[in-house]
């Protein structure tokens, strides 16, 4: 092995040339890392060229199970929700959740905004009150420089609502920024909206330049940068289920409806208490919604970070979800900011996202925030429901034993056996390995 592991012009070789670099600077010589990476690649090469357009330096593909929820009835509407998720359990606690609320009037959703944010970051270093009474003028400046970029969008209802002047000087010397809403329709809008805020650079920059009341030594407006926020508290969506507590029927270990609707309101309150059950729930919510999002080609990190900066919007980090008990009626909802699209970027590009927002009835981005934002929902209602009853390990061990199974290769008679006798018995890798090893003894 040679131990020079660095490269230049790496992103020049093919892919054979990678992989035969990758193999002799980071594994054994025996590996066979070369003929596991090339059994992913995709045998249409058109379709592979395809997937490496996303990224760079790509030496295969990494799968992931693409998995289906049916039943979920969400505005009266059933929909087959595509799910792309690693975890065993998700699809399978989401598709229970669906079913369960189906007979109990479905899903709720309804848009509160949906408006998204960039930022123009820059310093000047003039008084404050001369930016101010100037605003208005940029302000009109910046948007007449920029129609060209929003003359379509501004034809499908879109466009630039609002410009904001925020001085941050006493936080950082010279600092101030142009806060921007911005109506994307039916796509996430990022291109738009970072085309727009680097020209408002450039345009700003000439403003002041030009400007008769600004002297000549604050002329030179320093542009820090221009860049969409992925904070977008405005860009908004609830998802809520309801029904009269008797209806909530019976649960395991005898737990009547009563009972249940209480320990799950506390379960609930402890995540509004509680930051480390607070990162647990949240992380079971976006257990359901990052799967959709990905199935759908939209950006899963994105949303991320906007749904946990929303969870501690007050100062402290807090479950996204809300239970009330009052009147004999159970309610559960969720609220969440959510920016994404169903057109332009990734989801028109990638095939099996075009598959899955097709599924979906090709909907508007409205509509996508509804369904991700209910599923989100379903899994934390899910997720609940087991840990306030059975405990989550009884389903996740049945998931669970069916992987170690496979990786096993046990046969259909060893793993219908194996499930026979694990239904009492805890689950590990040693104890399905011995259930094996002494079936196989016996036989
Ligand atoms: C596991 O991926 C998610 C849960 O831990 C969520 C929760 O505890 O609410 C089950």
């Amino acid at each position: 092995m040679n131990n020079n592991k660095t490269i230049s012009g790496f992103s020049k070789l093919t892919k054979s040339e990678k992989l035969s670099w990758i193999k002799e600077q980071f594994f054994d010589e025996k590996s066979s890392m070369t003929e596991v990476l090339r059994e992913y690649w995709h045998s249409n090469e058109a379709k592979q060229e395809v997937l490496d357009g996303f990224s760079e330096n790509t030496i295969s593909n990494f799968p992931m199970p693409y998995g289906v929820a049916p039943n979920f009835k969400i505005n009266g509407e059933l929909y087959l929700v595509p799910m792309v998720i690693e975890e065993s359990s998700v699809v399978a606690a989401a598709s229970a959740a669906a079913k369960f609320w189906l007979t109990r009037g479905g899903f709720q959703t309804e848009v509160i905004g949906t408006k998204k944010v960039g930022q123009l970051h820059f310093k000047f270093s003039g008084e404050s009150k001369l930016l101010q009474d100037l605003f208005p003028s940029i302000e009109a400046y910046l948007k007449e420089g920029v129609s060209e970029l929003t003359e379509n969008m501004q034809k499908r209802g879109g466009g630039i609502v609002g410009l904001e002047l925020i001085d941050f000087t006493a936080e950082e010397n010279n600092y101030y920024q142009i806060r921007g809403e911005f109506e994307t329709c039916d796509s996430m809008g990022a291109n738009f909206i970072n085309s727009i805020l680097e020209k408002f650079g450039h345009l700003l920059k000439t403003f002041i330049l030009n400007h008769s009341e600004v002297s000549e030594e604050d002329k030179d407006v320093q542009i820090i940068m221009a860049i969409l926020s992925n904070y977008t508290p405005d860009c908004m969506i609830r998802a809520s289920v309801s029904c009269k507590i008797e209806e909530l029927g019976m649960f395991a270990g005898g737990i009547d409806c009563y009972e249940f609707a209480e320990k799950f309101a506390t379960a609930v309150n402890i995540a509004h208490i509680d930051m480390y059950r607070a990162t647990t729930h949240n992380k079971g919510i976006f257990n359901g919604i990052d799967s959709v999002v990905l199935a759908t080609g939209n950006d899963f990190r994105a949303i991320e970070s906007c749904g946990h900066a929303y969870a501690s919007k007050n100062g402290k980090y807090k479950s996204l979800s809300y239970c009330d008990i009052s009147n004999g009626i159970f309610k559960f909802w969720i609220d969440l900011p959510l920016a994404v699209g169903t057109v332009g970027g990734l989801t028109n590009l990638h095939p099996m996202a075009k598959i899955s927002l097709e599924m979906l009835g090709n909907p508007s981005a409205e509509e996508l925030m509804g369904i991700i934002t209910t599923v989100g929902l379903a899994q934390n209602f899910a997720a609940l429901r087991s840990l306030v009853t059975t405990g989550i390990q009884q389903g996740h061990m049945k998931m669970h034993l069916q992987n170690i199974l496979t990786h096993m290769n046990a046969s259909e008679d060893e793993k219908s056996a194996a499930n026979k006798y694990f239904e009492d018995k805890t689950v590990s890798f040693s104890a399905v390995r011995s259930f094996l090893d002494k079936s196989i003894a016996n036989s």
